[in-house]
């Protein structure tokens, strides 16, 4: 499976630090945010991954990752031209994919699990990974139904749960054909959540709990928070 990092949007929750560079460069303890996930899915066994940046800082990305023979694996690179939200940056893998499943991963994204065997055993229709969190009207928050995910809102004021979607995803590629249906959300995005939304309507979407430390890292507190889990995990080893 080929994979893809999304690193666009504009990271205004973090001004002024994203004023003069992009959010998935600022450090995450001793590493630029976007390492990790991409390491989330190089750990996977996915060898071939586009990165998905905004026009501003195209070539800070390309100076820092190269080709991706230093991590062993091919990088491409593919540019957002404006912050249309997390399924338009994906519509844009399209190409990429070449009629494969695609595993995505948001650049702010810091997870501690391998995901190595969901990720080779994907078949059809999408997976999302979900994890309990004491701020979940922050996320995408799920409906559950037992263990089955029933809906997702997108950072509601009433969350039916405590567990948010995390910023990672597999989808078969009937995810590009439902991007196109998509209407901008209110904030002007196509939004992720919808394009989950359909296949759970369609009873294609299985959910799998995260079991490690998980954090975003796009607000300050975020960031902080990542960076703290990451140190502590590098001092355990
Ligand atoms: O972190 C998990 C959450 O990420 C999910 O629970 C939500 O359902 C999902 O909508 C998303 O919420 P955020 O509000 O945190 O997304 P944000 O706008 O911060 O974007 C997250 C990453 O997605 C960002 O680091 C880069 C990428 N992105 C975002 C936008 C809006 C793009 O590549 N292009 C975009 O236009």
């Amino acid at each position: 499976m080929k994979g893809v990092v999304l690193a666009g949007g504009t990271g205004s929750r973090l001004m002024p630090c994203t004023k003069v560079t992009n959010k998935h460069l600022l450090p995450v303890y001793n590493k630029p945010m976007i390492y990790y996930p991409l390491q989330t899915l190089i750990d996977a066994g996915i060898k071939e991954i586009l990165i998905v940046s905004g026009p501003g800082h195209a070539g800070h990305f390309l100076n820092l990752l190269g080709s991706g023979s230093e991590f062993g694996v091919k990088f491409t690179y593919e540019i957002q031209e404006e912050a249309g939200g997390i399924a338009q940056a994906l519509g844009l893998a399209e190409d990429f994919a070449d009629n494969e499943a695609v595993a995505v991963i948001l650049g702010d994204n810091v997870f501690e699990d391998n995901f190595k065997e969901e990720i080779q055993s994907f078949k059809k229709g999408a997976k999302i990974f979900i994890k309990e969190v004491p701020d979940p009207h922050r996320f995408g928050v799920v409906e559950l139904e037992g263990d089955k995910v029933i809906g997702i809102e997108e950072k509601p004021k009433n969350p039916k749960s405590n567990y948010c979607v995390t910023g990672l995803y597999i989808y078969d590629n009937e995810v590009f054909d439902v991007i196109k249906t998509l209407k901008p959300s209110e904030r002007g995005e196509l939004e992720i959540t919808d394009v989950n939304n359909h296949y759970i309507d369609k009873g294609k979407m299985t959910a799998v709990k995260v079991k490690g430390f998980w954090s975003d890292a796009g607000t300050f507190d975020s960031l902080l928070r990542a960076s703290i889990l990451v140190k502590q995990k590098l001092n355990k080893n």
